[in-house]
């Protein structure tokens, strides 16, 4: 069986092959990136790249193989830019992997969306799938990845799922983690509330499972799941875990949460009506990740899918320090 894989040379990209190759899929790994995409195709066997943009029908159009199923995790993934460029790579883009589906007659698509679409200001615990908003403008990709969602539920092609997994950490990730250190290295990480809000985070060899599940199991039809290591965890407890593994101290900084949301509206406000592009140092949707609580559940993927995680959050730490201490 062949899957066609967008998003292929990105991080969660290399372990969804490594995933469906271990479970004796071929795979046919679509991106941009000429050079992670020979990499892929040299390092792994029954990998095959193709070369194209999302936003381009026609470059969907140059893979030739008979795909049997879709997965699709390539997209703009960051908290700030432009909204053209998140509708282009996100909405458009979701909206030609629907058309080849349809087209290819393909048997099933898996959507990588994102817990992010439950952003909001206050705590909310065990969050479940049908919680989500129909409109959440908090960023623009949040928007992008509900505007993708509804796409996917009111399209004529309906053998679909959509995952959402939450804070992907592991070894490769160049956003969540590496931020932090670097802002241990410096001004330290700012806490709010004291760091003892509840969050998930999910191991990204997880996700790569789930997506599989997901890709075959009957029940998951039409379905939407959240995806965790379903460990919540206090946020300055995640971090402790890192730094002890890594013998190092953390440093933390407390924050005045007023007075920062304060600051944080302006430099958005500011930066949006100068069109800057480079990301601001935090952004309302980063500054609600670090002062609330938000945990999801996991009990549907768990029920419909036998979604278990195979990596417990302490291994995915001592994997990723392992990982840095040699290279
Ligand atoms: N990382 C997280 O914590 C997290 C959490 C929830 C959901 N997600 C979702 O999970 C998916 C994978 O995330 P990730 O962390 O692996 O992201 P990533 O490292 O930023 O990778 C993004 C991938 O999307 C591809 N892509 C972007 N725009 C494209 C376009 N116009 N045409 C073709 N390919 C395009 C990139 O390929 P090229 O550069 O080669 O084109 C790259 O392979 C994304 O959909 C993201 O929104 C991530």
């Amino acid at each position: 069986m062949k899957v066609l894989l967008t998003g292929a040379t990105g991080f969660l990209g290399e372990y969804m092959i490594q995933e469906l190759l271990e479970n004796n899929y071929e795979v046919v790994a679509f991106g941009r990136n000429e050079k992670k995409g020979k990499y892929l195709s040299e390092n792994y066997k029954n990998v095959k790249f193709v070369k194209g943009n999302l936003e381009n029908r026609e470059d969907l159009e140059k893979i030739t193989d008979q795909i049997d199923f879709v997965i699709h995790a390539g997209g703009l993934s960051t908290v700030w830019g432009r909204w053209e460029d998140f509708y282009n790579a996100n909405v458009l883009g979701t909206q030609n992997i629907l058309n080849f589906c349809e087209k290819r007659n393909v048997k099933r698509l898996v959507f990588v969306s994102s817990p992010s679409v439950y952003a909001k200001k206050g705590d909310s615990l065990q969050v479940k799938e049908e919680e989500a908003p129909t409109e959440n403008n908090l960023n623009f990709y949040i928007k992008s990845k509900l505007m993708a969602e509804k796409l996917i539920k009111e399209s004529s092609y309906k053998s679909w799922v959509i995952i959402r997994p939450r804070g992907l950490f592991g070894v490769g990730d160049t956003s969540i983690v590496p931020r932090l250190l670097k802002l241990n290295g410096k001004i330290g990480i700012p806490l709010f509330a004291g760091g003892n809000q509840m969050i998930d985070v999910t191991c990204v060899e997880n996700v790569a499972l789930s997506l599989r599940l997901a890709m075959e199991n009957e029940n998951a039809l039409g379905k939407i799941y959240n995806i965790t290591n379903d460990e919540p965890m206090k946020f300055k407890e995640i971090l402790d875990l890192f730094f002890a593994e890594m013998g190092i101290e953390g440093k933390y900084v407390n924050f005045n949460y007023p007075f920062t949301k304060g600051i944080v509206t302006i430099l958005e406000k500011v930066y949006s009506f100068f069109k800057i592009r480079k990301e601001p140092p935090l952004t309302l949707y980063t500054l609600y990740l670090l002062r609330y609580s938000q945990t999801l559940s996991v009990e549907k993927a768990k029920k419909e899918l036998g979604y278990k995680p195979k990596m417990t959050v302490r291994e995915g730490v001592k994997k990723y320090v392992e990982h840095n201490r040699k290279s």
